[in-house]
This record gives structure tokens, C-alpha cells and sequence, in this order.
């Protein structure tokens, strides 16, 4: 006898039939997936398409990845298995971001259920993709063409936050001989200045006080004004101070060769440019410094932060670490911690070792076992949480101006961020996200400062 069939979990999810009408970016990684993921849900949205609610089943899924260490990767392959509704239905899935890049074609083989494939220069054309997919065609865009995707997207619409991210640097020239950007996101391209003016204001009448620039080497940009005369990114950053209902600038992520003294002088006297510095240095010895490519040193980095705070001596200095480098010995090791101690960061990402295919690392002979790494990671970021902890209760009975963000779980309470990029949780029933008001730091922890309104307490 025949019997119906039923939804088994063992049987392969079926597609949703028919064209998406609601969709879900999920980004992962840097910040810059971040502003790639809300372009592209802009663009989606431009489109006639509906951001889905929270916890709602989205018609579409576009999974915007990371490839830069191992756990990333294996994340997204472990979300796409996991992609499948109570129904026995499952979404359109789209794979956006830097593991589409690295892997194109190999994305579907390994797992069939996704539908599109599209790189982090193709994305303007996921309209297109969709197109495709609907109709049952193979849709991969992993194209890095010459004409810059961002023209092609629709103008940023009004915000839902006062803080932005304005991506205007792609690629890294760099080839750190650990790191996958080169490959996946390609040479150093700077957009240009008045592309990127023209997207501040949009942010800005869309009710945007503070944007961060980002770039994979922010501080390697260069352009030109209208005049066609030569711009630094110290030049691009005085431009965006002269817009009027702009309140703050922020930048990352800085690679050390590319910290100019004009960049350096701007901290002095641009005072929109807020006093936080992302600069990475990733080891602490000259040695493993040298074996990851970085072209520079342990000294030229501390020249550099010498300078900067020469000019702005309340500047907090933020890093990137990795440790079990290949062929890094315990000296190696302590002379990152000595560093720690002489930097003393005011928060740092630091990460294992990871071996990424096609990098020259991961064919180097002494490959640091996963004991000593985890070892070591965990005496760094003891050092870096105790520094962190530091600068944060040095702040402790300052007065300072927050730039209120987000709302915060009680309420009244507003959710803002000081100067030097630390959180404030403040309760301030009468003020609105995006002003910027005075508060009293009244107590500290290691992630986050609570603050009270300017003056509320009587002397
Ligand atoms: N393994 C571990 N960490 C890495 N990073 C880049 N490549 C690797 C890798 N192969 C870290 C660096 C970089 C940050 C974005 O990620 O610290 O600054
Ligand atoms: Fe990840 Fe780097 Fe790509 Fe950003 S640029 S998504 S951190 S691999």
C-alpha cells in the first residue's frame, strides 16, 4: 500500500517555492561585513522586499561570512546544515562575503542546499542572483570587477541607529604571510572622496551624528578633491568635520606602515576625530614580525604610539594579537606581554594561530601545538582584561560626553559611548539617541562604565 509522504527530518529540505518577499542577512567577522550585510539588506529592501521579524522564517537567508580563521569557516557550513523550518521547508540560502570568494563553486558541492554563491565586489547584483535561483539556475558572482559595486546600490536611507559604518577602503596590498585578505577581498582600492561625501551626508539627513570609516588599511586611502589635487586620509578626515551636523569621526582598521605625521597632527587639531586608535601589531618580537611579513617593527610601532600621544595624550590605543605564530618560542611569546605592558591597550582582540589554505604560514615547519597556543591565549588576554579594567576605572569620577546610541534594558536607561569608544549605561529619561550629553562616571567594569547625568547628583 501506498502511503503519503511526510516531512522526515531525514529527508532533504525542500526549497520554499517561488520568489522570496522577506529575507535575513546574518553577518560574521569584521565590521565591514557588517556594512556589506546592511547594503545589501538596503538594496534588498529598495527591491520590495521585507526585512523578516526576529525568530521569523525568512523566505531568503544570506549568510554573510568570514574566512580569516578556520572556526569561522566550518560556522557557516554548520548554520547552512541547520537550515531547515518545523515544516520540512527551508530558505532560499545565499552565501555572501569572503568565504564565498575562496570558495565559489566548491560552496555547492559541499553543501548542495545553497542557492546562491556572491562575492564581497559582486554584491550589487544579488537582485539578479535571486532572479536565477528562482528559475532554477546556477547563480555564482564571484567576479572583483574593475567598476566599483557601490555606485550601483541605492542611496543609504535613514538610519535606525545615530552611528554608521562607511566603508571607504577595500583590499590589503599588505600580504601578511597568515592572513586571507589579499586573496579574498583583493588589492587596495580607495573609493572616492566625493562618493564618500556624498554617502556621509546621505547618513547624516538620515539621522547619523557619528561615522566610523573603515577599510582592511582605512589609513591607506588616498584620492583627490575636486580640484583633482592630491588627498591623504588625514585630508579626507578635516572634509568630513566640515560637515556641519556631523558630531564624530571615527576610523579603523590602521596598518602601522601607512600612520602618517599628517594623520598623527589631525588628532591634535581635528577635535570631531575622537581619540581612539585600532592600530594591530599582532607579535611583540622583531622575529616573528619578521616571519609574518609585517615590514615593520617592535620599535617603529612604539615610535608611533610615542608620537600620538605626544599630540593626544588621552588617546586609547586598541590592538590585534595573534599568538602561536609559526616557530614562536616562550621568548617570543614574553616579549608580546612586555609589549602589552608598555602599550597598555585600553581593549585588544587577540586570536590563535590559524592556518589558512594558499597563505605562506600555513606551509612553515614548527607549527605551534593547540596546548601551548591555548596557554598562551589565556595569559594575553588575562594581561589585556587587567589593562582593560585599568583604563576603564582611570575614567572613574571624570565628567565626560556620551554620544547616546541605543536604549538600554530599563527604563530610561540609554546606552552611550565615551570618547575613547567605552559603553555608558545612563539613566536619562528626557534625552534622545543621538544627542550628546554630559555624564559623571560613577563606577567601572571591565566591558562597560555607568554614568549619571552631568550635575544630577548635588556637590
Ligand atoms: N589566524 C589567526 N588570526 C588571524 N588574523 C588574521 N589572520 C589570522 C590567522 N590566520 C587576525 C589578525 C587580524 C585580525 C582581523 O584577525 O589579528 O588583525
Ligand atoms: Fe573576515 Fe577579513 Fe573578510 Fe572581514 S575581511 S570578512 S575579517 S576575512
Amino acid at each position: 500500500m501506498n502511503r503519503p509522504l511526510l516531512p522526515n527530518k531525514h529527508l532533504p529540505a525542500a526549497r520554499r517555492a517561488g520568489a522570496p518577499t522577506t529575507f535575513q542577512v546574518k553577518s560574521f567577522g569584521c565590521q565591514m561585513n557588517v556594512y556589506d550585510g546592511e547594503r545589501m539588506a538596503e538594496m534588498l529592501t529598495a527591491q520590495g522586499m521585507n526585512a523578516a521579524e526576529e525568530n521569523a522564517q525568512a523566505d531568503l537567508v544570506v549568510l554573510n561570512t568570514c574566512h580569516i580563521r578556520e572556526k569561522a569557516v566550518d560556522r557557516v557550513y554548520s548554520d547552512i546544515g541547520r537550515m531547515r523550518y518545523e515544516d520540512g521547508t527551508r530558505p532560499m540560502i545565499a552565501v555572501a562575503g569572503c568565504v564565498a570568494q575562496a570558495e565559489g563553486g566548491e560552496i555547492s558541492r559541499r553543501a548542495p542546499t545553497v542557492d546562491i554563491v556572491v562575492g564581497p565586489q559582486a554584491y550589487h547584483h544579488l537582485p539578479e542572483l535571486i532572479g536565477k535561483a528562482v528559475r532554477g539556475e546556477a547563480a555564482l558572482d564571484t567576479d572583483m570587477p574593475a567598476a566599483s559595486k557601490f555606485g550601483a546600490l541605492p542611496a543609504r536611507p535613514r538610519q535606525a541607529r545615530p552611528t554608521a559604518f562607511l566603508t571607504i577602503q577595500e583590499g590589503c596590498d599588505k600580504f601578511c604571510t597568515y592572513c586571507v585578505v589579499p586573496y579574498t577581498r583583493g588589492a587596495e582600492i580607495s573609493r572616492p572622496c566625493s562618493a564618500i561625501l556624498d554617502e556621509a551626508k546621505a547618513l547624516i539627513d538620515g539621522g547619523v551624528s557619528e561615522v566610523t570609516l573603515l577599510g582592511q588599511n582605512v589609513n591607506a586611502w588616498t584620492g583627490e578633491d575636486e580640484r583633482g589635487r592630491h588627498m591623504g586620509f588625514d585630508d579626507l578626515i578635516r572634509a568630513l568635520a566640515d560637515l556641519p551636523d556631523l558630531s564624530r569621526i571615527r576610523y579603523m582598521t590602521s596598518h602601522p606602515n601607512d600612520m602618517t605625521d599628517g594623520l598623527i597632527r589631525a588628532h591634535a587639531e581635528v577635535p570631531k576625530l575622537m581619540p581612539f586608535l585600532h592600530l594591530p601589531v599582532q607579535a611583540g618580537s622583531d622575529r616573528i614580525l619578521k616571519a609574518m611579513n609585517r615590514n615593520h617593527t617592535v620599535e617603529s610601532y612604539l615610535t608611533i604610539i610615542d608620537k600620538m600621544r605626544a599630540v593626544r595624550p588621552d588617546i586609547a590605543v586598541s590592538g590585534d594579537f595573534i599568538v602561536g605564530f609559526p616557530g614562536e618560542s616562550e621568548s617570543d611569546f614574553e616579549a608580546t606581554m612586555t609589549l602589552l605592558d608598555q602599550v597598555r591597550y585600553s581593549m585588544a582582540y587577540s586570536f590563535k594561530y590559524s592556518p589558512r589554505p594558499g597563505t605562506p604560514a600555513a606551509d612553515m615547519s614548527d607549527q605551534i601545538s593547540p596546548d601551548v597556543m591555548d596557554e598562551r591565549l589565556q595569559r594575553l588576554q588575562a594581561r589585556i582584561n587587567a589593562h582593560q579594567v585599568e583604563f576603564n576605572s582611570a575614567t572613574v569620577g571624570k565628567r565626560v560626553p556620551i554620544l547616546l546610541e541605543r536604549v538600554g534594558r530599563y527604563p530610561g536607561q540609554l546606552i552611550g559611548k565615551t570618547p575613547w569608544l567605552q559603553s555608558v549605561h545612563v539613566t536619562a529619561p528626557h534625552a534622545a539617541l543621538g544627542d550628546v550629553i554630559d555624564v559623571d562616571i560613577v563606577s567601572a567594569g571591565p566591558n562597560s562604565l555607568a554614568g549619571e547625568i552631568a550635575g544630577r547628583k548635588a556637590a
